[in-house]
């Protein structure tokens, strides 16, 4: 049942679109990465606001026509928060991406706790909330996406802007032991408390977010035991949740069945002589584990030779924040692996490793997934991992292999049907490698279409239906189990 909606406002750090500029003036360019793939489709759906930052410290009259033609075709309407360069410098660079994206992620040892990053973080999430209360009003629903904003509520709330929040976060939740190394962890997890719903992707990212209010906010008691708890801070109380995020299944399937993206994959194929496709799709980031994976594709040339001459590796990254140093240094060491694997194994008339650092158009990618006999999704830790799902979406012949990390949270869901492996593992993955390829077609095709109908079923507008009963329902015996 539709969850009886006022209108709704989602508000992210990024929006489905960048402004970006180039040698003919400003454009604008899709955004990357699992948070738009999902969440476009659910506006495009349903109309209302997305509130975010444009993608560049510029403004003027050139730059609001161009979100108001994006407006006007989208059928919702955008809204920029303007940011400054230091704030993007202090609260996106800084914060977000030098010490909770690795902290969540269990990466602690490349954070840089700069005292800096926290006070320009609040400054931002302040700008953001004066945005929020701007532009919303009481009927709304406020849906907050993921760390770059974990102060929304708390801001709301501290304007006396009283307002419906939810807040989902699209990356893990760590464990209470490394969560505690946050220098701001309590003033950080009460924020979280403020909202009125908090959801996770996984039953366990959501047992890690318990655990750390158990440790800092010890007046906190836990009612409830399914998919949605409710959490009683004495004077109030919020809920928390497991909401596994999802993407567009049919628009995914429908596309890989469109005859120019067959045609398409069909000349992929034909490109590599029909050898084996194992694919690699994802954001060039370290939480990926793309250095692993093709030390695993060498280590599977190396143990088995009859693979030699008849299979492909294909890497395929889209280049994300290409200003932080530490991506900068795993782009150097992503091609130097390639290079000395090609250098290897290669002879005239095949090279084992295709790697290509650039955003592809909707329809190729989807080509490539279509067109790969193996999905090598092997991330080091994922809040959900939406490639995983992709891939399995356009495998309409139902006869590849999903080979996923066991800490990608799409295992969780997926792990009866897909080939778990350890990301650490390289000598594991290879073993896996050479099993899929190798897999009779029966086992393959059962495999693959249970994924499928289960990404079906479990899709994107189930995602957003799920999360929007549990933060508008008025008690939670309205409330169906989710799915984990
Ligand atoms: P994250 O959110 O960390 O980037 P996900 O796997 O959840 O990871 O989402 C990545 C999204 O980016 C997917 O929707 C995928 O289709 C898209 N994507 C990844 N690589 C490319 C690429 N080279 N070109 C276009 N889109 C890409
Ligand atoms: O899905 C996680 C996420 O961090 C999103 O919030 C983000 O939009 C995406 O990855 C891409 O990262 P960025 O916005 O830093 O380019």
């Amino acid at each position: 049942m539709e969850p009886a909606l006022k209108r709704l406002v989602v508000v992210s750090n990024r929006l489905p679109v960048a402004l970006r500029k180039d040698e003919d003036g400003w454009k604008l360019k899709q955004g990357s990465g699992g948070l738009v793939t999902a969440m476009a489709p659910v506006l495009k759906n349903r109309g209302g606001m997305w509130i975010g930052w444009s993608g560049t410290s510029d403004s003027g009259a050139e730059l609001d026509g161009l979100m108001d033609d994006f407006t006007e075709e989208a059928g919702y309407e955008l809204c920029t928060v303007p940011l400054t360069e230091e704030d993007v410098d202090g609260y996106y660079y800084g914060f977000s991406n030098e010490i909770i994206w690795p902290l969540f992620h269990d990466l602690q040892s490349r954070c840089r706790f700069h005292p800096r990053y926290w006070r320009t973080y609040l400054d931002v999430n302040f700008k953001f909330a004066e945005v929020v209360a701007r532009r919303s009003s009481p009927e709304d629903y406020i849906w907050i996406q993921d760390y770059h904003l974990m102060h929304q509520a708390f801001f709301l709330k501290s304007m006396g802007v009283r307002r419906n929040t939810g807040f989902f976060l699209h990356i893990p939740f760590p464990p209470p032991d490394i969560f505690m190394k946050l220098p701001w962890r309590a003033k950080l997890i009460q924020a979280l408390t403020e909202f009125d719903l908090v959801g996770f992707q996984t039953v366990q990212d959501r047992r890690n977010f318990v655990g750390s209010l158990h440790r800092l906010m010890p007046e906190a008691r836990v009612e409830g035991r399914g998919a949605v708890v409710t959490i009683n801070m004495g004077n109030r109380s919020f809920r928390a949740g497991a909401f596994p995020i999802s993407i567009d299944y049919a628009q995914f399937s429908d596309m890989a069945a469109r005859p120019d993206v067959v045609q398409k994959a069909f000349d992929l194929k034909e490109a590599l002589r029909h050898r084996k496709i194992i694919l690699g799709v994802d954001r060039l980031d370290y939480t990926k584990g793309i250095p692993e994976r093709i030390r695993s594709i060498q280590t599977l040339l190396r143990r088995y030779p009859d693979l030699k001459g008849k299979v492909n590796f294909i890497q395929i990254a889209v280049p994300s924040r290409e200003e932080v140093d530490e991506y900068k240094e795993l782009r150097t060491e992503i091609e130097q692996l390639v290079g000395r694997v090609n250098g290897e194994y290669s002879f005239p008339g095949w090279v084992p490793v295709h790697y290509h650092y650039r955003s592809l158009p909707h329809e190729d990618l989807v080509a490539y997934y279509a067109a790969a006999d193996v999905g090598l999704v092997t991330p080091l830790r994922d809040g959900m991992n939406l490639v995983a799902k992709e891939y399995c979406a356009c495998n309409n012949k139902g006869d590849g292999v999903l080979v996923l990390s066991e800490f990608a949270g799409a295992a969780a869901q997926l792990q009866k049907h897909a080939y778990l492996v350890n990301p650490y593992d390289v000598e594991g993955i290879a073993k896996a490698l050479h099993r899929a390829l190798y897999w009779p077609i029966e086992e393959r095709k059962a495999h693959m279409t249970r994924l499928r109908e289960q990404i079906r079923r479990g899709n994107i507008f189930r995602w957003v239906d799920s999360f929007l009963r549990a933060g508008i329902a008025k008690s939670l015996d309205d409330f169906p189990e989710a799915d984990t």
